[in-house]
């Protein structure tokens, strides 16, 4: 016989009606939270996106290539997750995971479609049957071992990594689903009795099956139907979240990866044209700061990566750039609620939200920008306000000293240029 199964086999008309209703609200509310934190960054200044996609298809590609082979790479290859261990590897196992049981389903509902057009258009049969399902049961459980890693880790509750109340509910929904959907399988293959390759190629499931061998066929096909039902709700549940917890930054994350260009040790410079226009250098409101660089806030997953290779931090100075994406992040959002509710302005961003102290602490030594899986650029926002600081003469101490004695001596000691070369004095040194 040939390999195969049926697509919502136990499952009533009525069930299959509601589970596609169920799954519309839950893209719904999905869609409805994108949209808000779209919204947000529309707050900030606008980037020359029409300009990116603008012209014919080969000046569009030439334009977009970079970014879309920075997002193939840092992000559909986990390049810029390497470097971090075990949370390396429980990430790359829950990712390939992820996206094979994603492709799976996909895969699943169009060959539903197809044989509800025509059932010769059916694919789920056959020598693809047995590679699909032996892929996803066994994928399945990469996705598990990562999502306990990342309990285990959550359970020593690391410094650097941000926590949230939502953070547990992301990995106990994670195992929920993918305990669940075993159990879906071995109710199911214990009721629709396959044999030879058909069974064997989903050992997880098979072997489970074994452990509930003994029931009933009506008493299987009953839990069979209660546990779909528990799997879909959670699946539906994990869907609608994702605009809401940590797991935006896999949406988040590629956008922002394809947006950023890579800018390691080059600053963007001040135009003339750009103050005239303005009024100001630097930002001094949430909204001074580009769309992308808004973005770039919903980006951060609070991985503390940046934090542990940040020198200002390692020294105990008032700095972490993890802090200062979160902080931008909270302003960002208070200052999109302070709007919504008629007011002009949100909190202030100059020392209510981020203190000189903190911005005065970073040596601009790129390591955290070297590190983001994500590639936001946490030293160009410091820089940023900085240079907003500088501006209105908020500079003070040595530093302000030293810009002044550059000015007007050029050299930051204020020495008479006569004098530049007198350190050689009494050294082998020839003039
Ligand atoms: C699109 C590219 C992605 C990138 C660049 C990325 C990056 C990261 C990084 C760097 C971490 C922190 C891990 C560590 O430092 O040890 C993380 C955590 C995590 N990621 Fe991703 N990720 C991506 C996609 C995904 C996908 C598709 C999923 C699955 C839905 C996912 C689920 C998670 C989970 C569950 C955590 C752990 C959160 C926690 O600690 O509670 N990520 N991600
Ligand atoms: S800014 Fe980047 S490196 Fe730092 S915590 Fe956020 S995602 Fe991790
Ligand atoms: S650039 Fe600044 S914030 Fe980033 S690691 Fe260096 S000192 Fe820390």
């Amino acid at each position: 016989m040939t390999p195969t199964r049926e697509t919502f086999g136990n499952i009533p008309l009525s069930s299959q009606l509601a589970f596609y209703g169920l799954a519309m609200v839950a893209m719904g509310i999905f869609c409805w939270g994108v949209w808000r934190r779209w919204k947000l960054w529309r707050l900030g200044t606008p980037i020359a996106f029409r300009e990116l996609i603008s012209g014919n298809l080969a000046a569009v590609w030439k334009k977009i290539r970079p970014g879309a082979r920075r997002v193939v790479v840092d992000a559909g290859a986990q390049q810029r997750v390497r470097g971090h261990g075990l949370g390396t590897v429980a990430h790359v196992s829950l990712y390939v995971g992820f996206m094979a049981l994603l492709a799976g389903t996909t895969l699943l509902e169009a060959d539903n479609i197809l044989s509800h057009v025509s059932g010769a258009l059916k694919f789920h049969r056959g020598l693809y049957y047995v590679i699909y399902e032996y892929t996803l049961d066994v994928l399945g459980l990469a996705f598990l071992a990562g999502t306990l890693f990342f309990c285990w880790r959550r359970l020593r509750r690391p410094a650097a990594l941000g926590h949230r109340p939502t953070d547990w509910y992301v990995l106990v929904s994670f195992l929920a689903i993918g305990v669940t959907g075993y159990l879906v399988e071995a109710l199911r293959i214990l009721w629709s009795q396959p044999t030879g390759i058909t069974a064997h190629c989903s050992p997880v499931g098979l072997w489970l099956a074994g452990i509930f061998d003994g029931l009933t066929v009506s008493a299987t096909r009953r839990a069979h139907f209660a546990v779909w039902w528990i799997h879909s709700f959670l699946v539906f549940g994990f869907i609608a979240s994702i605009p809401f917890t940590r797991l935006f930054h896999f949406i988040a994350g590629p956008m922002n990866i394809f947006l950023a260009a890579p800018s390691l040790g080059q600053l963007a410079p001040v135009t003339m044209e750009e103050v005239e226009q303005t009024g100001r250098v630097g930002p001094s409101d949430i909204r001074h700061f580009s769309r992308q660089q808004l973005l770039s806030l919903d980006a951060c997953m609070e991985c503390g990566r940046c934090e542990e290779v940040c020198p200002a931090f390692a020294t105990a100075k008032p700095l972490s750039p993890k802090r200062v994406v979160q902080d931008l992040k909270g302003l960002m959002e208070a200052t999109g609620a302070a709007l919504a509710a008629g007011k002009t302005e949100g909190p202030a961003l100059h020392e209510t939200t981020i203190a000189a102290e903190t911005l005065w602490s970073c040596t601009a030594c790129s390591a955290c920008v070297n590190v983001c899986p994500v590639r936001i650029d946490q030293l160009a926002l410091i820089i940023g306000l900085r240079r907003h600081l500088v501006a209105e003469g908020g500079l003070s101490g040595t530093a302000a000293t030293a810009l002044r004695r550059m000015q007007s001596n050029g050299n930051p000691w204020g020495l008479p240029p006569v004098e530049r070369a007198n350190w050689r004095d009494g050294l082998a040194a020839k003039s």
